[in-house]
């Protein structure tokens, strides 16, 4: 029997794994982290992350040919293929940071499959690396490899949190980067048999090592760029009337650019889009190449100018000041269908709103009330290390933070609720309840453009929604960002 070891158990290695134990009984594949809570959580009834279908798939394999332990050293010794999806986080420190790729975790990883391998392996780079990290991992790993062949391959992985089990049912490419050479093409090969246990052979993409570790941060700068464009072009429409809806709908049936990943919002966030590109931006910088870099460099400025953009359009609304004033925030996943607060734009929109002296009533029906207090507590970048290795500030969050466990909580004596999450129980909620409990005038910030602003206005409220023609009140009230 074929096995297979993957070594982080996270929002990547958790679901590829189950899917693909699902669709490959012959293999043994075990998923391995250092984190012994997260590991405990797989194994039980309530696993560490949301994500629809998943529950299912890890029911009908797990203890059948799909296991889940702390053992790292042992599974990676009795593998064939090791997968490594461990954090790639932004440096914080030293050359590089604040762009760079942190290889910390990577790298140790490499020296663990070193040390402990007896025989020979492939191991495959599931985590997004910068251009030429499998040659770094060669060099350890064939300098301390006893003779054993190691064969290191690129498998970027394209799901969406959200959407994970549908995407990795239904991949619309899976990319395999290897070596030029006989040995490289072999284990090119191996890996390509097991997903064509379900993955049509023409989807699967073979290319070099380098394309397929370049191909993965040029994806999610692409799909970032999107969003950025779109955002931006959300505060032209405010300015002069137009509908950012409707302008997305007309450029996106052009063929040529298409409808989707066009939605103006308070922002993109998730672990990926910015550690990607500021690792772009690096590469770039590193190669000579500051035009490139300056380039992609701007996705990020937009972004982060929309997500201040909304939060100040709050505060100008109400009369330049949420001091004292409740707040209630709808949603504080980076997106909908995941509890996944990644560099989530609702750290950024409380934080702010917080340094104004508001009171923020949070709900979230994904997100624990810790995780939300550690977000806000946490330095940019720690979230994107090992739990264990996560620096909290010693403060902890403000008193100015309470979290709910319902929306009508939430807004009861708010002066505004700002959405910022597309949960799909925010567009049935009962405006009317709401606006009667609220304080008057009640304003509605909604930065998914979930709700029905029309609706909402006969209620009685003021409603922003993002690039959308402004309410006459807004419209006195510019939003400097
Ligand atoms: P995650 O933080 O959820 O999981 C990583 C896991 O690796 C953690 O549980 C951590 O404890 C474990 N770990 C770290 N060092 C270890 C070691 N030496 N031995 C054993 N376990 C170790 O991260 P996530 O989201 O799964 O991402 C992993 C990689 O996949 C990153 O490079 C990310 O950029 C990439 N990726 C993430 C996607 C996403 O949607 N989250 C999508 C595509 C790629």
């Amino acid at each position: 029997m074929v096995k297979i070891c993957c070594i982080g158990a996270g929002y990547v290695g958790g679901p590829t794994m189950a899917v693909m134990a699902l669709k490959c009984p012959e293999i043994e594949v075990t998923v391995v982290d250092i984190s012994e809570p997260r590991i405990n959580a797989w194994n039980s009834d309530r696993l560490p992350i949301y994500e629809p279908g998943l529950e299912d798939v890890v029911k009908q394999c797990r203890g059948k040919n799909l296991f889940f332990s702390t053992d790292v050293e042992k599974h990676v010794f009795e593998s064939d293929i090791v997968f490594v999806s461990v954090n790639t986080p932004t440096k914080t420190q030293g050359l590089g940071a604040g762009k760079a790729a942190d290889l910390t975790y990577w790298e140790s990883a490499a020296r663990m499959i070193a040390d402990v391998s007896k025989s020979s392996k492939i191991v495959v780079e599931k985590s997004t690396v910068p251009v030429r990290t499998a040659e770094a991992i060669e060099k350890i790993l064939t300098h301390n490899s006893k003779g054993i062949e190691f064969q290191i391959l690129s498998n970027p992985e394209f799901l969406a949190e959200g959407t994970a089990i549908k995407d990795l049912y239904n991949p619309d490419r899976v990319l395999i980067g290897g070596r030029d050479t006989a040995a490289g093409q072999k284990a090119i090969k191996a890996l390509r048999d097991v997903y064509a246990h379900w993955v049509p052979v023409e989807q699967i993409i073979c290319t070099n090592l380098w394309s397929a570790e370049l191909s993965k941060l040029a994806a999610n700068a692409f799909l970032a760029q999107r969003i950025s464009s779109v955002n931006a072009m959300s505060a032209l429409c405010e300015a002069t009337g137009a509908d950012v809806t409707q302008v997305a709908h007309a450029v996106g049936t052009d063929t040529r650019i298409g409808p989707k990943f066009l939605n103006a919002s308070v922002g993109f966030g998730g672990s990926c889009f910015q550690k990607d590109i500021l690792n772009l931006i690096y590469i770039c910088e590193c190669n000579g190449l500051p035009e490139a870099a300056n380039y992609w460099k701007q996705v990020i400025k937009v972004n982060d100018y929309q997500k201040i953009r909304f939060a100040n359009r709050v505060v100008s609304s109400m009369f330049n000041t949420v001091s004292g004033k409740k707040i209630a925030i709808l949603g504080f996943a980076f997106k909908k269908d995941t509890g996944d607060t990644r560099e989530t734009p609702a750290i950024d929109v409380c934080n702010r709103l917080v340094a104004d002296k508001a009171k923020l009533s949070i709900y979230d029906p994904q997100v624990l009330e810790e995780q939300i207090r550690r977000d806000l507590s946490m330095a940019r970048f720690d979230w994107d290390h090992p739990v264990p290795l996560q620096q909290i500030k010693a403060e902890g969050i403000s008193e100015q933070v309470n979290v709910v466990s319902d929306a009508y909580e939430a807004t009861k004596d708010a002066h505004g609720l700002c959405i910022l999450t597309e949960w799909d129980e925010f567009k049935s909620l009962d405006f009317k309840k709401i606006f009667d409990n609220m304080q008057k005038p009640a304003f509605v910030f909604d930065g998914r453009n979930v709700v029905d602003a029309v609706k909402l206005r006969e209620i009685g409220f003021i409603v922003y929604s993002i690039g959308k023609p402004l309410d006459s009140w807004l419209k006195d009230m510019p939003a400097v960002a």
